[in-house]
């Protein structure tokens, strides 16, 4: 079968619920990709944060074929050593006093679960804790709870109330480049809104309050740093607990561990997901002791969550991103990222932002810099002349005019200089 064929015969078969690239991956080795026809290509978007120690890692292949051989399933009814040693070394590595981990299988679910906790741990203090605050823009996933809590309508269209969780509120983002505000400024306001949604929207029961600590799916956006400062004291004031979506920031990804790092944050909850597991499909929520305090036989259950080859394949994931030292990988190749784009952005003034920490960057076009009218055809334009240039970016944002540069950790400078050269060759030819 060719790639022509593989494409015709999914369309009649496959559920059309998303598009995808015209390619049919067969083969990736650290930050290439091959597809059915062998043409090679730069990873830059890893699986959409992903793979982030590359692809066909040595150790994740052993450690799954080790793994495999002994026991692939054992269900959430008996323990297993790769899980109880996950849950182990993920309480030694979030931040804060996160401690207990629960495991299931995707960021979705994650999410899901983490809104269970918060919902158990109000009942536990006498409340219904019945809503639950989000940002705009934000994503939290497609299922249920996790499409409500999610800030874009883009997603939500033909779910009615399916999309639209009761309970669930949003509160203003602070997205500083398409503020008239400081970047101080605007990230105080935008957290102080948070008092006004708690009082004017809901009956002052909140569960808690989510947010990705760089919003990712809507373009890379990147509270400054008094949203934080302000956003925990209003928490803390109002005894809303905080969860952290850090399913795509998670593992090295933005140049820490994780992105909350970046800030200081002590969150109570953590979703966990993509870059956890290398490529297996493995999510996680870890909360506080109180919170885990609070759930009891029955609340939870997973068939396959803490899955003994997921687990394994994560945990030596995990060791491989600091053995390899990738998060000081993330750090640098996302520094020559940056300064690459930003001699770019000199010349050209369609880039009207570049914003990123580590290796989670993103490049916002605009028609015009003063207006900053969304450049999202040029931007999709860009992404397709990528692909036929060897290259492969993400693309997102609330006007879908955001680059997104988020490559497996190992990439090289070289490959990092590449890519760079072709989006500048592809500026110049749009
Ligand atoms: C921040 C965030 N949360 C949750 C999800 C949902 O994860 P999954 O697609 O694994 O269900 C995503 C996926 O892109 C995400 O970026």
């Amino acid at each position: 079968m060719d790639s022509k064929e593989i494409m015709k015969s999914d369309k009649k078969y496959f559920v059309q619920g998303y598009e995808r690239v015209p390619i049919v991956l067969t083969e990736g080795k650290g930050t290439l990709l091959k597809d059915l026809e062998g043409n090679e290509y730069i990873d830059c978007f890893a699986g959409i944060s992903v793979s982030n120690v590359g692809h066909a890692h040595g150790r994740l292949v052993e450690a799954a074929s080790e793994q495999m051989s002994k026991i692939i399933h054992t269900s959430g009814r008996f323990f297993n050593i790769p899980q109880t040693l996950l849950v182990e070394k993920l309480a030694e590595i979030t931040p804060g006093d996160l401690k207990f981990t629960y495991l299931c299988n995707s960021g979705t679910e994650a999410v899901e679960n983490a809104v269970k906790l918060v919902k158990k741990y109000a009942f536990s203090r006498g409340k219904a804790g019945s809503a639950l605050i989000a940002l705009e823009c934000s994503f939290h996933g497609r299922l249920g709870y996790s499409l409500s809590l999610t800030g874009q309508a883009k997603y939500k269209k033909g779910f009615s109330t399916y999309a639209n969780a009761p309970g669930v509120v949003h509160a203003p983002v602070p997205y500083c480049y398409r503020s008239k505000l400081s970047p101080e400024e605007c990230g105080v306001e935008a957290a102080l809104a948070i008092e006004k949604v708690v009082d004017r929207h809901t009956a002052g029961d909140v569960a808690a309050f989510i947010m990705e600590p760089i919003l990712g799916e809507g373009g890379i956006i990147i509270p400054p740093d008094s949203y934080f400062k302000t956003l925990t004291k209003i928490l803390r004031e109002r005894e809303i607990l905080f969860i952290l979506d850090e399913v795509q920031t998670g593992f090295g990804r933005t140049g820490k561990m994780f992105a909350s790092e970046h800030w200081n944050l002590t969150p109570d909850l953590m979703a966990l997901a993509k870059g956890l597991g290398g490529g297996m499909p493995i999510g996680a929520a870890i909360v506080t002791s109180e919170i885990a305090n609070c759930v009891a036989f029955g609340d939870f259950f997973s068939t396959y969550g803490g899955n003994p080859v997921c687990s394994a394949v994560a945990l030596e994931n995990i060791a491989i991103i600091q053995e390899e030292s990738l998060v000081d990988n993330s750090v640098k190749i996302g520094k020559h990222f940056k300064d690459g784009l930003k001699d770019m952005q000199q010349k050209n003034p369609i880039i009207g932002d570049i914003r990123g920490k580590g290796l989670m960057i993103g490049i916002e076009l605009v028609k015009d810099s003063q207006t900053k009218t969304p450049a999202s055809n040029e931007a999709k334009k860009m992404v397709e002349y990528l692909k036929n240039e060897g290259v492969i970016i993400g693309l997102g944002g609330i006007y879908g005019n955001v680059l997104r540069l988020q490559p497996p950790l190992c990439i090289t400078e070289d490959q990092a200089t590449t890519v760079l050269e072709k989006i500048e060759q592809g500026l110049n030819i749009s």
